[in-house]
């Protein structure tokens, strides 16, 4: 059994009197797909932000690659290895696609006020660096004929794309996809479900939360289910959806 990459321990996070996770804890244990499904409400969204650092949580422990991060800023976090996707993608709209991959490239030293005034030709040596791979990371996510399209104006599957192509940017250890499948094709589904399993396969460990049952039951193992802030079950694919509790808080709802 692989360590735990990530390791969430009593996580509660509370907006005013509203307890949005209320004392979750699992793991994703290295080289796994790990589902995270429920109700909507449930506090998915709100523990992704919390672990990805947007928001701190109120209290909880929260563990990467063997260090604490719940006090760490997203930007370390992210440094750390650990990137996540949106539910409704980001992109900036009016840049091209291949702009928007660009711009996720971490450590860029044109950005750095002494380097461009200095070390010139590294800058220049770093951009070109960084479009070749963000080219890679395109063609990879099959974008690579939209790439000169704006990002505003391509189609919703493309723009779930164009969000793994820009987490791969920083080549992270953890993936979060949040909701991945909504709204894109059964086509680009597909590729997509097709691309999340050769990353998977080139080491890459994700946590996807997701509501197309078919997808997390054939993607995912283990899953892990959330209700009401609180893990009710986590386990293999069958034994979650044979679970009563899973049922009546969630698959009853979304099978109905
Ligand atoms: N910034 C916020 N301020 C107040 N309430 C929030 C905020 N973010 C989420 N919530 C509430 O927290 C609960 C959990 O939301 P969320 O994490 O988005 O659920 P899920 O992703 O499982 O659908 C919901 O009741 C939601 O309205
Ligand atoms: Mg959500």
């Amino acid at each position: 059994m692989a360590a735990p990459l990530l390791t969430v321990t009593d996580a509660v996070k509370t907006f005013g009197q509203m307890r949005a996770v209320d004392g979750a804890s699992f793991e994703v244990a290295e080289g796994s797909i790990t589902g995270l499904i429920g109700p909507n409400g449930a506090g998915k969204s709100t523990l992704f932000g919390a672990v990805a650092g947007e928001t701190t949580l109120t209290s909880g422990r929260v563990t990467f690659a063997g260090e604490e991060i719940a006090e760490r800023s997203a930007t370390e976090i992210y440094a750390r290895g650990l990137s996540r996707t949106f539910q409704i993608p980001r992109p900036f709209p009016k840049m091209t696609v291949l702009e928007n991959v660009m711009l996720a490239a971490t450590d860029q030293l044109g950005e750095r006020f002494w380097n461009t005034w200095f070390r010139p030709g590294a800058v220049a040596r770093q951009e070109r660096e960084i479009r070749d791979r963000a080219h890679e990371v395109i063609a990879f996510c099959n974008l690579t004929a939209v790439e000169r399209n704006l990002a505003g104006a391509i189609s919703g599957g493309q723009k779930k794309l164009l969000e793994l192509a820009r987490v791969l940017m920083s080549d992270p250890k953890l993936i979060l996809l949040d909701e991945p499948a909504a709204g894109v094709n059964p086509a680009l589904l597909d590729t997509l479900v097709e691309k999340i399993v050769e990353l998977n396969t080139r080491g890459k460990t994700f946590l996807i939360i997701e509501h197309n049952m078919d997808m997390v039951m054939s993607l995912c193992d283990p899953i892990i289910v959330l209700a009401q802030g609180k893990v009710i079950c986590a386990g293999a694919p069958e034994e979650v959806a044979g679970n009563r509790a899973v049922i009546d808080a969630y698959l009853g709802e979304v099978v109905a």
